[in-house]
C-alpha cells in the first residue's frame, strides 16, 4: 500500500475498468479518493463501493479534455479533503467514440490520452510545488513501443504520453514531485471488450491496480504489467523495421478479417 503520507488521491477515468479497480483498492486501504469521469451515475456507484471498503470518496463530474473542468474537480477535491498527495491520470480512449466521424474521432483519442495529461500537469504541478511535493502517475500503454496497425492513433498518443512523462520525471524531480509511468498490456475492461483479436496474457484490472499502488509506495519510475507482455513488446521493439512492417501488415489483415465476420 502507499506510504503513510499518501492519504488523498485524485483519479481520472474512475468510472470503469482500471480506474474503478484502483479506486476500490484505495478504498480497501482506507484512503481518500477524488473520483473524476463524465458518467456521474457510475462514479456514484464506485464512490459507494469505496466507502463500503472503508475509504472516503468524492465523485466529481469531469471532462479531462476540458482544462477548466479538470481544474475545478481538483479544487473540489482539495476543498473536501484539505490537500492532495497523489494524482493518477488514467482516463483514456482506445478508439474514436461511437458516432464520431473522420478526424474529430481521432482528435478525441489524442485529446483524451495525451492533451488531457498536459492540462492535468498544468493544474497539479503548481499545487505540488507550493505544497512541498507529490506523486503524479500517468497511465500509458505497452502499445507505445511501435506503431501498431489498427491502433495507429492510440499507439501514437501513448508513445507521446510515455515520452512526455519521461521528460517531466527529470524536470520535476528537483521539486520533490515524483512522476511514475504505468504501461499496461491487455486487461479485461470495457475498453478491450469489443476486441475480437487474441489478446496475449489478458489479465484482470485488480492485479494492475495492486501493482500501481505498490509502485507508488516504492516510488518506482515505471510499472509494467503483465511481465510476459512486457518481454514480448520489448522483443517487438528490437525487431528491424522491415520485419516489423511485414508482421504488422499480416496481423492487420487478420484483425480486419476477424472484425468483418
Ligand atoms: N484495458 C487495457 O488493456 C489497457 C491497456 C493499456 C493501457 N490502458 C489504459 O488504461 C486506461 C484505462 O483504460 P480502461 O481499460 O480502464 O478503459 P475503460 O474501462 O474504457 O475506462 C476509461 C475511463 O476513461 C474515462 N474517460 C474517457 N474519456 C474521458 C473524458 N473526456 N473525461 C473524463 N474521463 C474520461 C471513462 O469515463 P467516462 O466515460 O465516464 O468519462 C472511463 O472511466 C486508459 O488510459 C487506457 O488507455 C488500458
Amino acid at each position: 500500500m502507499p506510504t503513510a503520507n499518501d492519504r488523498t488521491f485524485y483519479l481520472t477515468g474512475a468510472s470503469s475498468g482500471i480506474g474503478k479497480a484502483l479506486a476500490l483498492e484505495l478504498g480497501s486501504s482506507g484512503l481518500n479518493v477524488i473520483l473524476a469521469a463524465r458518467r456521474m451515475e457510475l462514479l456514484e456507484d464506485v464512490a459507494r463501493q469505496v466507502e463500503e471498503r472503508g475509504g472516503l470518496a468524492l465523485p466529481v463530474r469531469t471532462d479531462v479534455t476540458d482544462y477548466e473542468s479538470m481544474r475545478r474537480s481538483v479544487e473540489a477535491g482539495i476543498e473536501r479533503f484539505g490537500g492532495l498527495d497523489v494524482v493518477v491520470f488514467n482516463a483514456g480512449l482506445g478508439r474514436p467514440p461511437e458516432g464520431s466521424e473522420g478526424v474529430e474521432g481521432k482528435l478525441a483519442v489524442v485529446r483524451t490520452n495525451f492533451i488531457a495529461v498536459l492540462y492535468g500537469f498544468d493544474v497539479v504541478v503548481p499545487l505540488f510545488r507550493s505544497g512541498g511535493g507529490g506523486v503524479i502517475v500517468g497511465v500509458s500503454s505497452l502499445a507505445d513501443v511501435r506503431g501498431f496497425a489498427g491502433s495507429a492513433v492510440y499507439s501514437a498518443s501513448k508513445a507521446a504520453l510515455t515520452l512526455y512523462l519521461e521528460a517531466r520525471r527529470a524536470e520535476l524531480e528537483p521539486d520533490g514531485i515524483h512522476v511514475m509511468t504505468v504501461r499496461p498490456g491487455f486487461f479485461r475492461t470495457p475498453m478491450t471488450e469489443p476486441n475480437k483479436f487474441h489478446m496475449p496474457f489478458l489479465s484482470e484490472p485488480d492485479k494492475l491496480a495492486r501493482a500501481i499502488l505498490r509502485g507508488i509506495r516504492l516510488r518506482r519510475r515505471m510499472v509494467v504489467s503483465p511481465m510476459p507482455m512486457w518481454l514480448l513488446t520489448g522483443m517487438l521493439r528490437r525487431l528491424p523495421g522491415w520485419l516489423f512492417d511485414r508482421l504488422n501488415a499480416s496481423s492487420y489483415r487478420k484483425i480486419r478479417k476477424d472484425h468483418a465476420q
